[in-house]
């Protein structure tokens, strides 16, 4: 009998349901919160009650697109932690109420872990072992994988995630928020080594971005003084600058990485790894020296319910449940 799961993502500003039958995805419904653009950033209290509205029309287009009715579920999965704890809520009580309905076992899924395994979703997937830098709004981890469900994190970041650097950076540049993906739209128009921003020298396989985000705003306001329409005039290179010294930054973190423990198999992941220029630049340093690297689709990098259905079919194989009282929480360890 075949596997059919229903997994659900609420951990932050995105609604998202998607069905997984034996190991392949069926759908990936993402419903997005164009509530938070005006605020600069997520509101947690509006994300519960947007999440709260959503969660029903997209968890029926989810099972509608894959032709699975509820009856033929084997599991219902939900993202357990880390997150907004009122976003986390909305999910996990809906997905509890599901499997106690249906009468089938529920799935608890770190987030972490699933953008990791989202490198699973399609072919090629990665041999273990193998490193993943997983990178998002709120982490940015250099993660050991042994299996699907052990992983190690070797490194991290001390201060700001990467995703939060791409954000900040494009605030001090006046971008509405998410910045990421509009530094990345810029820059691919721009020249990145215009501008030089310090690298900081953190030792070991951790990561440091305060600094840089430091030294974006007084580079920003002695250029100001100067010509007040600074980065309406040099928006491109000011982007390309700050996206080549980020992904500096983490590229040689993961290069480091892997001489120390000898692994050539590397993996992205997180919201970040949909950065034009981190793909190139993983893929150009894997042929330089000889990895072999991994790039999930563009959809299965930002938040999506996909990879919690591909993390909970490795769980339910496992016979790695969650009971009804499972809590979810907002920090968590893996
Ligand atoms: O994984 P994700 O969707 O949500 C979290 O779990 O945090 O990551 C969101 C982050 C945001 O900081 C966003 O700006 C960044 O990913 N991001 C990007 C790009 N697309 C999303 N950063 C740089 N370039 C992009 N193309
Ligand atoms: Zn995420």
């Amino acid at each position: 009998m075949s596997i059919q799961i229903l997994a659900i993502e609420s951990s932050c500003d995105e609604t998202s349901a998607a069905v997984i039958r034996d190991g392949q995805i069926l759908s990936n419904i993402i419903a997005n919160q164009s509530v938070h653009e005006q605020y600069g950033g997520v509101v947690p209290e509006l994300a519960s009650r947007a999440h709260q509205e959503n969660i029903v029309p997209v968890v029926d287009l989810a099972l509608k697109k894959a032709g699975v009715t509820p009856a033929d579920l084997s599991a219902v999965a939900v993202t357990q932690s880390p997150g907004l704890i009122g976003s986390l809520l909305v999910g996990s009580c809906f997905a509890k109420s599901m499997a106690l309905a249906l009468d089938v076992p529920l799935i608890g899924v770190h987030h972490m872990q699933a953008h990791v395994l989202a490198n699973f979703i399609e072919d090629p997937k990665p041999s273990f072992p193998f490193l993943c830098l997983t990178v998002s709004g709120g982490h940015t981890q250099i993660v050991l994988c042994e299996s699907p469900l052990q992983m190690r994190v070797i490194g991290e970041t001390l201060d700001d995630a990467a995703g939060e650097a791409f954000d900040k950076s494009a605030k001090l540049l006046g971008l509405p928020y998410p910045g990421g993906p509009l530094i990345d739209k810029y820059a691919r128009q721009g020249d990145p080594t215009k501008y030089k921003f310090p690298e900081p020298q953190i030792p070991g396989l951790d990561f440091s971005f305060s600094g840089l985000k430091t030294a974006i705003l007084y580079f920003l306001q002695e250029q100001r003084a100067q010509d007040p329409a600074f980065t309406d005039h040099h928006m491109a290179d000011v982007c390309a600058s700050i996206q080549q010294r980020i992904i500096t930054i983490l590229m040689n973190k993961v290069l480091k990485a892997t001489r120390e423990t000898g692994i050539r198999e590397v993996a992205i992941a997180g919201g970040v790894s949909a950065n034009s220029g981190l793909r190139k630049a993983l893929a150009d340093m894997g042929g330089q020296h000889g990895w072999n690297t991994y790039i999930p689709k563009f959809e299965y990098c930002t938040d999506n319910a996909a990879m919690i259905a591909m993390a909970a079919y490795f769980k339910y194989q496992a016979g790695d449940f969650a009971a009804l009282d499972m809590v979810p929480s907002a920090r968590a360890e893996f």
